[in-house]
């Protein structure tokens, strides 16, 4: 069969089935798949695949069209400039995400001690680490099977010596706090709004990992409360990855627990998506 009929069958499939870029996925995934690459994809368009490679191919593109994402089915994601193991376990990272390592360089704090909440895949911290090779970092999440992964990718990246993964409830198990960082990309989806979420993301991305609670920030008001009723060192940024329109209400929250000169940044698509402080006044 010609790869370019494949391809133009599963584009009407997918554009059918409502998956945007039907094209550019199509493309990456055969080029994965099969490891023929784009060019050569678009040059060589008599390109004949053989019945193995066809069957392979139709087997991962019916998936996608039943709205599996992408990095699900590759079981893989590029996060910055580095690859990551993916499982059904663990929310898979975004890239508006990966600007908060821009905004963390930027700062140019020489971090020493950072504490990430909530770490997934292990994105961020495993970024900070590679960015930061003199810093160390605990990296915690409730799902232990969210930190076998992290812990896969953080030995994948060699990155493994510099974080400590603890299994644990936001801030329960600490008891002061001396972290440079604290930072945060919590679960802030509104409860109400999750089955609404395109089917990639309500039937693929866990549960625990979207779910804010009724009005989307039950998990900040946690962290940040928290943060206010125990020791912690002062002059620590905090920073949090937000929904588009929580930048005012995160803000608050903070604000009522010292945890002052705050900015909010947004992302490529100009949403607001972090807010950032700085603890001002030490409780221990
Ligand atoms: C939106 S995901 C972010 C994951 C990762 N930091 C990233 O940016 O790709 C939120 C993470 O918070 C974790 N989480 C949810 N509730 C938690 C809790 N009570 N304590 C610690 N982690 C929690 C979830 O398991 C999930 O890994």
């Amino acid at each position: 069969m010609l790869i370019t009929n494949l391809i133009n069958l599963y584009v009407k499939k997918f554009n059918a089935a409502g998956i945007n870029n039907s094209l550019e996925e199509i493309r990456s995934m055969i080029q994965e798949i099969l490891k023929i690459d784009l060019a050569t994809q678009l040059i060589e368009k008599e390109l004949i695949i053989n019945e193995k490679q066809k069957k392979l191919i139709k087997e991962y593109l019916d998936r996608r069209l039943k709205r599996e994402p992408f990095d699900r089915i590759m079981k893989k994601k590029i996060f910055r400039d580095f690859e990551l193991d993916i499982n059904h376990n663990t929310f898979s990272p975004r890239s508006e995400t990966e600007l908060l390592i821009d905004i963390i360089i930027d700062m140019k704090l020489n971090p020493k001690h950072i504490l990430e909440l909530g770490t997934g895949s292990g994105a961020i911290s495993i970024a900070l680490m590679k960015n930061f090779p003199k810093a160390k970092c605990i990296a915690t999440d409730i799902n232990q099977k969210s930190l076998d992964l992290a812990k896969q990718n953080a030995k994948k990246n060699y990155v493994l010596n510099q974080i400590n993964f603890i299994c644990c409830n936001w801030l329960d198990i600490f008891v002061n706090f001396d972290f440079d960082i604290i930072l945060a990309n919590p679960p802030y989806i509104k409860t109400e709004v999750i089955k609404k979420l395109e089917p990639e993301v309500r039937n693929y991305d866990p549960i625990i990992s979207l779910d804010g609670g009724k009005n989307g920030i039950d998990c900040y008001k946690k962290i940040i409360l928290g943060l206010a009723q125990k020791p912690f060192s002062k002059n620590s940024k905090i920073l949090f990855e937000i929904g588009y329109d929580q930048a005012q209400k995160v803000e608050k929250l903070m604000k009522e627990a010292n945890i002052m000169q705050t900015s909010v940044f947004k992302d490529y698509s100009n949403q607001p998506r972090f807010v950032i402080g700085t603890i001002t006044k030490s409780t221990s």
